[in-house]
């Protein structure tokens, strides 16, 4: 008996948090880190299902880094590295889209189907959604005032929410594959994490969560109980420098950065592996990864 009526309060826990995110937009990250492979399932699209049957518009934006290393692999397709980012040339770029939209896209729309919820699956480079220029990276031996092209790689130029909302407001959640148009018309990679601050940005959207395979921002990032629970962007700087925030979780940070000052109220880092991760940050008490304040 006891168990049932802890459910109950579980519920009535859950209450608030439900009316004040009603209609709201949560932009959510799904890290290429945190999707099982082939045929395997989590609980992050029930947790999504579940948002938008309680009348929350949450969001999609998903990454793939280890979908797109194997495929690239699969194929034969080398790739070579220029601080940290990956050299994409015409053949690379078209193993990451078809990776991305065509593989990895699918899977999130059809798995939110199959849960009985309703999704659209879109690439950001479809629709204006998101236009980019190309980045170039700085030199690794003669630093930031030599710059190296590493093709086919953009840095956010517009986002056109408009065709997000629609989906939104249509009760579809909008899956979102960070590929940009450049000016010359082609698709470009851009970061996921990045992307997703934009759009979050864009959308004015309540809240931005990144799921990912780590317990949140640490200070070592091999031992969880590191974890810092609130990071203030005044401290972000510091942190780059000092190297405790590296590589894959610095456009989460920056992005996280961005969004807050640019009018996101809440952005969190969390363990997507943990189940129902997403369920614990939108309707509980409990804080659970690292929060990103201004
Ligand atoms: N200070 C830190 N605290 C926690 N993790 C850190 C830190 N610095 C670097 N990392 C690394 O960031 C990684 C997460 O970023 P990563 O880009 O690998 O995954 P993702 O963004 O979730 O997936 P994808 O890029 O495919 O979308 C962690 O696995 C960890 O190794
Ligand atoms: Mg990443």
């Amino acid at each position: 008996m006891e168990q049932i009526i802890q459910k109950a309060a579980t519920l009535v826990e859950a209450f608030p948090y439900i009316r004040s995110f009603r209609d709201k937009i949560v932009v959510v990250k799904y890290g290429g880190s945190t999707q099982p492979d082939e045929g395997g399932s989590d609980t992050i699209l029930t947790d999504l299902v579940f948002m938008e049957t309680v009348g929350m518009r949450p969001v999609v934006v998903h990454g793939g880094g280890k979908e797109i290393s194997r495929r690239l692999e699969e194929e034969g397709v080398e790739s070579s590295w220029v601080n940290g980012l990956r050299v994409t040339d015409e053949a690379t770029m078209r193993v990451v889209e078809e990776t991305l939209f065509g593989v990895v896209n699918r899977r999130i729309v059809e798995g939110i189907e199959e849960l009985g919820g309703n999704a659209r699956g879109m690439s950001a480079k479809d629709a204006g959604i998101m236009r980019v220029r190309k980045h170039c990276a700085e030199s690794e031996v003669n630093g930031p005032t030599e710059k190296v092209d590493i093709g086919f790689v953009g840095n956010v130029e517009t986002i056109d929410p408009e065709p997000i909302r629609h989906a939104c407001e249509a009760l579809m959640i909008p899956v979102i594959t960070p590929i940009g148009m450049g000016p010359d018309g082609k698709s470009y990679n851009v970061n996921a994490d990045t992307a997703a601050g934009e759009i979050a940005r864009a959308l004015q959207a309540e809240k931005l969560v990144f799921l990912t395979d780590v317990n949140g921002l640490c200070r070592d990032p091999d031992d969880g109980e590191t974890r810092i629970s609130t990071l203030h962007v005044k401290d972000i700087d510091e942190l780059v420098v000092g190297e405790i925030i590296r590589g894959g979780m610095i456009p989460k940070v920056r992005a996280g950065e961005r969004s807050v000052k640019g009018g996101v109220t809440k952005t969190h880092i969390i363990d997507g592996r943990i189940p129902h991760s997403l369920l614990i940050e939108m309707f509980t008490r409990e804080g659970v990864g690292t929060q990103i304040i201004q």
